[in-house]
């Protein structure tokens, strides 16, 4: 199902916001040109908010602000230690200024 979330314009490239996709906490991540991706917001190791990292735009990666996990944007997948299990990735659209996020009924 296709949830609208938010406004992309309130994401600054670089950067990652949270929005609620049906009950769902979703890291939206500006990529710039026009990209955005989608991950879990909180941690697969404890609770912790990615929306609240840092991004790496070349790496296309969020950083766990707790213990530092970076995680790839695409897969979900860990990169590095403490967390072992991936989150789950979340397709995003953008029409116009809105945010549209593909999550489960
Ligand atoms: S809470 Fe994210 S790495 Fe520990």
């Amino acid at each position: 199902m296709l949830v609208e979330v938010g406004k992309a314009s309130t994401i600054p490239e670089g950067e990652a916001r949270r929005f609620t996709a049906n009950g769902t906490d979703v890291a939206v991540v500006n990529l710039g040109n026009g990209h955005f991706l989608g991950v879990d917001d909180i941690c697969s190791h404890a609770e912790s908010s990615l929306s609240e990292g840092e991004v790496d735009l070349e790496e296309e990666t969020v950083e766990c602000p707790r213990h530092g996990s970076v995680f790839d944007l695409r897969s979900g997948r860990p990169r590095s230690l403490p967390a072992t299990l991936p989150v789950r990735s979340f397709p995003v659209k953008v029409q116009g200024d809105a945010i549209l996020i593909e999550v489960e009924d």
